[in-house]
C-alpha cells in the first residue's frame, strides 16, 4: 500500500471514530457510508446462476399469505421457472413515506433525505430490469405504500427523466366490476409510459375475499394465470 493511501486510510477510520463516523466518512470520501438495512425481514432475495433478467416485485399488501401475497406468489414462481433473478421486497414490512416535496435530492446528488426503508429500495430498483407491482385494491386505486414508492422515485429523476424499465402490474380486489380496475389500470399506462414503454402485462384478480370474511381467499383460477404471465416475462 502506498503511503499517501495508508495515511489516508488512517485519518478516515480514527476521525470517523473520534468526531462522528458517518459525517467524516461523507466528507473523505464524497459517499454516504454504507449501511446495514433496518427491515432485513422485508426482503427475500432469489438469485439464479446465469439470469438474463433480475426481477424486483415491490408485494404492497400489509397481509403476508393474503391474497396479493399469494397471486406475486404465483408470479414468481413462473419467473423463476424461467431462470430469471427474483427480489421480492414486501413494503407492509417497512416505514415508508411518501416524498415531503422538499426539492433536496435534485441538489444532493439525487440522495433522498428521508432515512426509511426507500433507503434499502434504491439500489434494488437500480439493478431491476423489471418492476413488478404488486397491490390490493384500496378506495379504487393502488395501495398507499405502492404510491409512497412511487413518489420517492423522484429522488432519482433528473429533469423528470427516469431509468427504463419493464413493468408489471398485478392486483387483487373485492368487486368484479367492469370498471373495477379502471383508476389503477390507467394509472399504469401512464407509469409504464415514464418508464420507457415497456410493459410486460398486468394481471388484475376481482373477486377476491378480503379482511371482511373470516379467511381471505383468492381463486385458484387467478393464481394459474398469474404463474402464466410470469413465464411469459
Ligand atoms: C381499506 C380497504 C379498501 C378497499 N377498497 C376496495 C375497493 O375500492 N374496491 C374493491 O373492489 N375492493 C376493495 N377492498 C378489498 C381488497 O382489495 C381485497 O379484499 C384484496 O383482495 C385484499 O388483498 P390482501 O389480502 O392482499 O390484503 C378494500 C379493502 C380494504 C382493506
Amino acid at each position: 500500500m502506498q503511503r499517501r493511501s495508508f495515511l489516508k486510510g488512517t485519518f478516515i477510520t480514527a476521525g470517523s471514530l473520534l468526531v462522528g463516523g458517518a459525517a467524516v466518512y461523507r466528507y473523505l470520501t464524497g459517499q454516504e457510508q454504507p449501511e446495514e438495512s433496518k427491515y432485513p425481514q422485508a426482503i427475500e432475495k432469489m438469485t439464479k446462476e446465469g439470469s438474463k433478467k433480475n426481477v424486483l416485485v415491490l408485494m404492497s399488501s400489509a397481509t403476508r399469505k393474503g391474497n396479493t401475497d399469494n397471486l406475486a406468489d404465483a408470479y414468481i414462481k413462473g419467473v423463476s421457472e424461467k431462470g430469471y433473478s427474483v427480489t421480492k421486497v414486501y413494503l407492509g414490512s417497512m416505514q415508508l413515506e411518501g416524498c415531503h416535496g422538499c426539492g433536496a435530492c435534485q441538489h444532493n446528488n439525487h440522495r433522498c433525505v428521508l432515512k426509511d426503508g426507500m433507503q434499502d429500495i434504491y439500489p434494488l430498483f437500480a439493478e431491476c430490469d423489471t418492476l413488478v407491482m404488486a397491490s390490493p385494491m384500496h378506495f379504487w386505486t393502488i395501495s398507499s405504500r405502492l404510491k409512497a414508492f412511487i413518489e420517492r422515485l423522484y429522488a432519482i429523476s433528473t429533469e423528470d427523466k427516469y431509468p427504463e424499465k419493464e413493468m408489471v402490474l398485478l392486483m387483487t380486489s373485492g368487486d368484479n366490476k367492469e370498471t373495477t380496475f379502471d383508476q389503477p389500470v390507467r394509472y399504469f399506462h401512464i407509469l409504464s409510459e415514464i418508464f420507457g414503454n415497456k410493459e410486460k402485462g398486468m394481471y388484475l384478480a376481482g373477486d377476491c375475499k378480503g379482511c371482511e370474511e373470516e379467511t381471505r381467499n383468492i381463486d385458484g383460477k387467478h393464481l394459474d394465470n398469474a404463474y402464466k404471465l410470469g413465464l411469459e416475462l
